[in-house]
């Protein structure tokens, strides 16, 4: 008798993930410099932390909220759209989620069925892949143009679209190339997709992280994508709350009740105890932000720097956005397979980064590191590196 469990296709061909195997690996190596996780790492703010334990204090978390979230947080993040991203929403757009990977994961189910084809930039948050399918989609990965920082190479998209295509789906800014996309190019994507009737969903997980004067753009705020785009956010990074578990999307008021259709078997609502956290956060002052981004705005700058003295080994393409970077091995090894050269860089030199064959084929022979980390990890995982590069010539 066959005794083998009995997976479904859509789980099995997703084979197992590099960043989760890396972590694993990680684990096992004393005193590793660790610059493969894209989590922040500093504890959530206090007054945060605060509005959570009044909620818990005053009997108010206990039970579920209504799927789309509670009222008073939802008319947060409508004064939070208006004010930062251009979207003048009202409360009926509005659904709190279970982090952005939930608003996304729900949104995708929403509006594609099986075999429909969704356009993913690539290198790409390997996550969406995943999203794509488990919705029984299919991913159709279009390359960047990384001699120009991995902008978007809109004529592959605009080629790529078929009969099949319903979405186009990315980060901006983006996991892992730090990529901040232009205004100029988001129009161009809204242009192809206004022609075609596609459905644009995009993660603006680090929207706030944007640095050397780039803009963060969001495409719904252009009044003719209202149809046509579904825009996910998170707490996890503004606010350093990753465990909190808590994010929101804004789409057409039409839509909305459809995506709850996903959101409810998958969450039935967001955690309450971090709907109050939320409303918390947004209700205070946003000091943290500025806090987070200058850090982090250091933290790139020391990375490129230590880059820039390995420039034989790695290139790289400064990052404008988020507190990722994603260089290019030039070794002969490392342009090869990146996931054997991560796991040789673990055992010989204690650091530890995420191969870049992660975010799909287009990210082999690239390795992704987090500069969210404080300078002394930066330095010491730089100080090892230079010594293992030195040794390979
Ligand atoms: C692009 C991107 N989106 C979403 C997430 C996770 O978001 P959340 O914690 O809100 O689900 C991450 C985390 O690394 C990310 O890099």
């Amino acid at each position: 008798m066959d005794n083998m469990v009995r997976v479904s296709n859509r789980v099995k061909q997703m084979g197992v993930s590099a960043i989760h195997e890396m972590t694993r690996l990680s684990k096992e190596v004393d005193d590793v410099a660790f610059l493969s996780w894209a989590k922040p790492t500093a504890d959530t703010p206090e007054y945060i932390k605060r509005a959570a334990i009044e909620a818990i204090d005053n009997g108010l978390v206990g039970g579920y909220s209504s799927p789309l979230g509670l009222p008073a947080l939802r008319k947060e993040i409508v004064k939070k759209l208006t004010r930062d991203n251009n979207i003048y929403a009202n409360e009926s757009e509005i659904l709190v989620t279970v982090g952005a990977i939930e608003g996304l994961a729900a949104a995708i189910m929403t509006v594609i069925d099986p075999g429909d084809e969704v356009i993913v930039p690539s290198p790409t948050y390997a996550t969406h892949i995943r999203q794509v399918l488990l919705a029984s989609g299919k991913p159709v990965l279009v390359p960047s143009n990384e001699e120009n920082g991995f902008e978007l190479n809109i004529e592959g998209i605009e080629q790529a679209v078929t009969d099949k295509t319903r979405v186009i789906m990315f980060a901006t800014p983006a996991n892992p190339t730090g990529t901040v996309f232009s205004e100029e190019q988001l129009r161009q994507v809204a242009r192809i997709a206004l022609k075609h009737n596609l459905m644009v969903i995009t993660d603006e997980a680090y929207e706030y992280f944007v640095f050397d004067g780039k803009k963060h753009f969001s495409i719904a705020s252009m009044p003719e994508m209202k149809m046509n785009a579904i825009s996910c956010y998170t707490f996890t990074k503004t606010y350093a709350m990753t465990g909190w578990r808590i994010g929101y999307l804004h789409a057409a008021e039409q839509l909305i009740p459809e995506i709850q259709k996903a959101h409810i078997p998958l969450a039935i609502c967001a955690p309450v105890v971090s709907q109050y956290a939320a409303l918390g956060a947004l209700q205070g002052a946003q000091d943290c932000i500025t806090e987070f981004k200058l850090k982090y705005l250091a933290a790139r700058d020391l990375m490129c720097e230590r880059l820039d003295n390995l420039s034989e080994f790695l290139d790289y393409q400064k990052p404008y956005g988020s507190y990722l970077m994603f260089p290019r091995l030039l070794t002969a090894e490392g342009k090869k397979d990146s996931f054997s050269f991560c796991k040789k860089l673990l055992k010989e030199a204690r650091v530890s980064t995420t191969p870049g064959i992660a975010f799909g084929p287009t990210g082999e022979g690239h390795l992704r590191m987090s500069f969210c980390v404080p300078p002394d990890m930066i330095n010491k995982a730089f100080d090892r590196m230079d010594h293992f590069f030195k040794q390979e010539i």
